[in-house]
């Protein structure tokens, strides 16, 4: 939610902070903007455009960009529409500070009348705008410097908010600060220059050093001055720099029309990352292993574990749906999948022997971060599942395994989704083997055949183009029911999510055999159903259920397990996917859907990497 970016050194700043806004697109796109000290006046000019970041640049063409010191920001409303008003940096009462906020503000009511009765006057409907008003009123109380202003003012702040700030009294001063939304500063040896933004992806072409600001940190980034950051009492904290290698190819479509269809494509590849050092051969047997540190380093606590809780939002519950299945099938622990906004509020009773999973692509999330805060306050061990690496969840985990799938660009998640139920699997696999309850015989097919998966992805990924055709078949459907039996049920809600996301036509996904009651009324010619047929315990049920459709002439797309000639001469329309271990299933079953979505939100013209009102990252509740 909101995407921020900063920039103090020796280049134009302008370019720099329009690339990064690009990349933090996925995290609001519905109005910018951005304010530089320029060159040519010494003065501040603040550029801002409803829509997206090239509506921005578009805005700002031929005005003064020049300025080596600047702040933008990419937003996703919550107090008030997208507007130019209401877009960041927002403007203090004198014109001096601006600053660029992704968070919200909960006792911006109240702040803001006392700041009225002083004279303050507001402009927007935001939140955001009180903040820059009561760090003015803050210097001209005290007396003191941004820095001072920005820590003294945020101790009144209840809520979460990473921000940036400048003064244009002073060119060459950037203040930055953050609670519980994220913030990263880029650093340069020589301290000539200092990158800000909500992740890294704007800053590693600068520069792989990188400090996280933790939760009520604020920063003082001053040009050819070493890195300052202090709590809000105003003690200097320590700051460690990590290292962050990113491979900026990720960042990029690479020939690919959309980010979306490009991570669907990289799954093979990103699999066997997520697998690489992880699965392996045994010197001694040369047998398949599973070794996940995480694991072998808290084998203690996973091994006492009475209950495991799952929490996470969207797509990462479905995985979670999975790694149900995988972890009680192979380590007969009771595991229970919460909706994390649920969780956090529900008194949930945690015990310190409870093993808490939260699943995330962005690891920032809030309600995921609120859920594993309130787990590690009843001692209970938390095993994060994620993918932003460094992410304030990935920070907030005791232990845990990332899922190394490379940065989710495309605001419907794909690649991470297969990258979490492979993490998932491996787990289930490295901690049953611990426990004693899988055979070794299972353990070690099931690993090969895991193994396998990339390069079954890869044939289902052949037949791209035929299911573009079918694509077209259903584009103008107003209703979808996709429907799935064991591992493919949480398949069938995540293709129900993938289609509602980006084509915005309504989808419900269903165990298969819950249909009879209740759904079935559904049922016309006129009513798609996508049936997950492959891979089944149970096959011939799913077909009694399938045949339920079709005696009501219901238009079925069957996702067929390849050469099941039995489902190919009841239905017209299927897509066949190798064979595999019906626990592995759903990273198989999932990759039709992916494409099937976005095929039909392409034919229907629709944006798929920003669909409407969509954020790729929630941070906020
Ligand atoms: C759907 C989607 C969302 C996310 C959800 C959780 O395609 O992307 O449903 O899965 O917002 O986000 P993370 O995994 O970042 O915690």
């Amino acid at each position: 939610m909101c995407g921020i970016v900063g920039y103090i050194g020796t280049k134009r700043s302008y370019p720099i902070l329009m690339k990064g806004l690009h990349r933090l697109e996925y995290r609001g796109y519905d109005s910018a903007g951005c304010a530089l000290i320029s060159d040519e006046d010494n003065n501040l000019h603040v550029y801002k455009a409803k829509g997206k970041v090239s509506d921005l640049e578009a805005t700002a063409n031929e005005k003064d960009t020049t300025g080596t010191l600047g702040i933008a920001h990419t937003r996703w409303a919550t107090h008030g529409i997208p507007s130019e008003v209401n877009a960041h940096p927002h403007i203090s009462e004198s014109g001096n500070i601006t600053l660029v906020h992704n968070g919200i503000i909960e006792n911006y009511v109240t702040l803001r009348e006392q700041l009225k009765k002083r004279g303050f006057t507001f402009h927007s409907e935001t939140d955001t705008e009180v903040l820059v008003q009561l760090i003015e009123y803050t210097q001209n109380k005290l007396g003191c410097g941004l820095g001072n202003a920005v820590r003294n003012a945020l101790r009144l702040v209840v809520g979460a908010y990473a921000i940036a700030v400048i003064d244009k009294r002073h060119p060459d001063q950037l203040v930055a600060a953050r609670k519980s939304s994220p913030l990263a500063v880029g650093v340069v040896e020589d301290n000539s220059e200092f990158f800000l933004a909500s992740d890294a992806s704007p800053i590693v072409e600068y520069t792989n050093q990188i400090v996280y600001l933790k939760d009520e940190e604020v920063a003082i980034i001053q040009r050819n001055h070493p890195l300052k950051v202090y709590n809000l009492k105003g003690t200097e904290a320590d700051t460690e720099v990590k290292e962050v290698d990113l491979d900026l190819s990720m960042l990029d479509h690479e020939g690919y029309p959309h980010f979306m269809l490009k991570e669907i494509f990289d799954q093979p590849n990103v699999l066997k990352d997520c697998m690489r050092g992880r699965v392996v051969e045994s010197p001694y047997s040369h047998a398949p292993q599973v070794i996940l540190s995480a694991v072998t380093n808290n084998r203690r606590q996973l091994l006492r574990a009475r209950r495991i809780v799952i929490v996470s939002c969207g797509t990462s519950w479905h995985a979670g749906l999975i790694g149900k299945q995988l972890i009680e099938h192979f380590c007969r622990i009771p595991v229970e999948v919460a909706y994390a906004s649920e969780f956090r509020y529900s008194e949930p009773v945690i015990e310190h022997d409870d093993v808490i999973i939260p699943i995330s692509q962005s690891g920032e999330t809030a309600d995921t971060l609120a859920a594993i805060q309130l787990a590690k306050q009843q001692g209970a061990l938390v095993y994060g599942i994620v993918n932003g690496v460094g992410s304030s969840i990935a920070r907030e985990s005791d232990t845990g395994t990332y899922i190394h799938v490379g940065p989710e660009i495309g605001v419907a998640s794909t690649k991470a989704f297969t990258g979490q139920v492979t993490v998932l699997t491996m787990l289930a696999l490295a901690l049953g083997m611990i426990k004693g309850t899988v055979e070794q015989d299972e353990y070690e097919a099931t690993i090969r055949e895991l193994q396998l998966i990339p390069t079954k992805i890869e044939k289902i990924l052949l037949q791209n183009d035929k299911i573009k055709n079918l694509a077209s078949i259903f584009t103008y459907a107003k209703n979808f029911l996709y429907l799935g039996r064991g591992y493919n049920y949480p398949v069938a809600l995540e293709g129900a999510l993938k289609l509602k996301e980006i084509s915005y036509i309504h989808a419900e996904g269903y165990p298969a055999a819950e249909m009879k009651h209740g759904p079935i009324a559904l049922i016309d010619e006129e009513m798609p159903v996508v049936f997950l047929t492959n891979h089944h315990r149970r096959y011939q049920k799913v077909i009694s259920n399938l045949q339920e459709v079709i005696s009501r002439h219901g238009r079925i797309l069957a996702i067929i397990e390849e050469g099941d000639e039995q489902v190919k001469n009841m239905v017209t329309d299927f897509i066949e996917v190798p064979s595999t271990l019906s626990c592995l299933a759903p990273l198989l079953s999932v990759i039709p859907l992916q494409l099937l979505s976005y095929h039909i939100a392409v034919a229907r013209g629709l944006n798929v990497d920003q669909p409407r009102n969509l954020a790729k990252s929630v941070t906020v509740e």
